[in-house]
């Protein structure tokens, strides 16, 4: 059995990644850059509005560690970016963006999810899946997806230390699913497991909303852990 482990080398790049994180300023975006910052990475919130992201990055760390800047700039600075934007903005902003992020690992970690009387329900997709539009609007980024069964709650509670979960890194570049996975594993008690090719993505994004049916029964952040693959 191949050990689900990173590599030492691959973990070492992965601590001297600037993030840099498109939609930061909300819970997903803060707590992610709150948890790599705390890890030691340098942190790059953006936002549509400046200002907001240097709100927002004041409120999980202070420069030059943690900045805020436009989103545009963000993607310029960064050398891997998040998108945590929602779904409906997604597509606007990282056809706006693909300039700026050409040459660069973006990580899409968006859950195209509605919610009406009955719950919360996956949304058709085109392209399949959040990571494969990207992929389609970026042809010059390498797209990976990764974080999306990770709660923001957990991430932004002080309380808590660990976070028990798997975090499943879906993508067509070894190189870069393995440095993602790496990334996730700066999260105390997180696991990276690669989890196929991005044309699997779709499910991945869509067992959100049995998580979230998971969480109102049980009143939980559930997460997932995957059997069988070593430590
Ligand atoms: N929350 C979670 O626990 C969680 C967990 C896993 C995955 N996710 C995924 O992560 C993404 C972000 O989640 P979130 O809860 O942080 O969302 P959010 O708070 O609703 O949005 C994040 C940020 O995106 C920006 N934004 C909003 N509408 C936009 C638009 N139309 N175009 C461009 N930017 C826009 C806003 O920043 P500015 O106004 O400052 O630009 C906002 O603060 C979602 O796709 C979600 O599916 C969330």
């Amino acid at each position: 059995m191949a050990a689900a482990q990173v590599s030492e080398e691959i973990a070492g790049e992965a601590g001297r990644l600037a993030v840099g994180i498109l939609g930061g300023t909300g819970d997903q975006g803060r707590g992610l850059g709150r948890r790599l910052a705390m890890a030691g990475n340098r942190v790059i919130i953006g936002s549509r509005d400046a200002g907001r992201a240097e709100a927002a990055a004041a409120t999980i760390g202070s420069p030059p560690q943690v900045t805020g800047a436009a989103n545009e700039d963000v993607a310029l600075a960064a050398d891997l970016v998040i998108a945590a934007v929602p779904w409906e903005g997604h597509i606007d902003l990282l056809a706006r963006l693909a300039g700026a992020l050409e040459g660069k690992i973006v990580v899409d970690c968006v859950n195209p999810i509605g919610f009406d009387s009955r719950g919360c329900y996956p949304l058709p997709v085109a392209e399949g899946s959040a990571a494969e539009q990207a992929a389609t609007v970026l042809p010059g980024s390498t797209v990976v997806g990764a974080f999306h069964h990770v709660s923001a709650v957990l991430l932004l509670d002080p309380e808590i230390e660990t976070i028990d979960l798997d975090v499943l890194v879906l993508g067509e570049d070894r190189h870069a699913t393995d440095l993602v996975q790496a990334l996730a594993e700066r999260i105390p008690g997180v696991r990276g497991v690669y989890a196929g090719r991005l044309r699997n993505c779709g499910q991945v994004e869509a067992f959100t909303a049995n998580l979230v049916a998971i969480n109102r029964r049980y009143k939980a952040h559930a997460g997932l852990r995957i059997t069988d693959i070593g430590p």
